[in-house]
């Protein structure tokens, strides 16, 4: 997808993002408290979209944590539709452990119920997802989100760790990109 020059139009500020990361923060360390049984959380990121959120909801966790991080490249198009790859291994072991998937969005859902799939096959005790956004409207494939940010309409959106080529990931905020009109031609 090319795109000239774009404006990006703020779709969630970032103080209504710190207010749910701070929720949901709130919400996990409940859940898991007492249930980890000494050990730690096993918190896996899907590279790159998730660090932002990942950092900012660790940070706020009151339950031991250990951190690893999945990369995935998708083959979205034609007949390999919802074809996931692995393109970066956890490090750490998955075996009995509880592991919280986080995710910066769910859209398709093909990455999250492929990883979600291995993590199980891999021998964890218990899996649950936490995506920040949830594009419900575009699902192919159902995924339990356990932990929820936002539910978005079908639009394209930056910011917080999500890119469009690999721009506007620092973006403090989510936004939707907005080509600009074209300047008026001179008469
Ligand atoms: P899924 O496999 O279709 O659920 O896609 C998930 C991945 O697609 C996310 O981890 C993002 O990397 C990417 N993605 C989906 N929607 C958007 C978006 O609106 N902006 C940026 N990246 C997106």
């Amino acid at each position: 997808m090319a795109m000239g020059k774009e404006n990006v139009r703020v779709l969630i500020p970032q103080e209504d993002l710190e207010r749910r990361v701070a929720e949901l923060a709130i919400e996990i360390s409940r859940d898991y408290a007492g249930r980890l049984g000494g050990d730690a959380l096993l918190c896996v990121g899907v590279l790159k979209g998730s660090v932002f959120f990942m950092a900012d909801l660790l940070k706020r966790l009151t339950v031991p944590v250990q951190v690893d991080f999945f990369q995935t490249s998708s083959y979205g198009s034609g007949t390999t539709a919802g074809e996931v790859r692995i393109r970066k291994d956890v490090d750490l072991s998955i075996r009995g452990k509880d592991v919280l998937l986080i995710e910066d969005i769910v859209d398709t859902g093909h990455t999250v119920r492929t990883v979600l799939g291995l993590l199980r096959f891999r021998g964890a005790r218990d899996v649950r997802l936490c995506s920040l956004l949830d594009k419900v409207e575009r699902r192919e494939v159902e995924v339990p989100i356990d932990y929820r940010g936002f539910e978005i309409e079908n639009l394209f959106v930056v910011g917080y760790g999500l890119d469009f080529d690999e721009r506007y990931r620092n973006l403090p905020y989510i936004g939707v990109l907005e080509a600009e009109p074209d300047p008026p031609s001179p008469s």
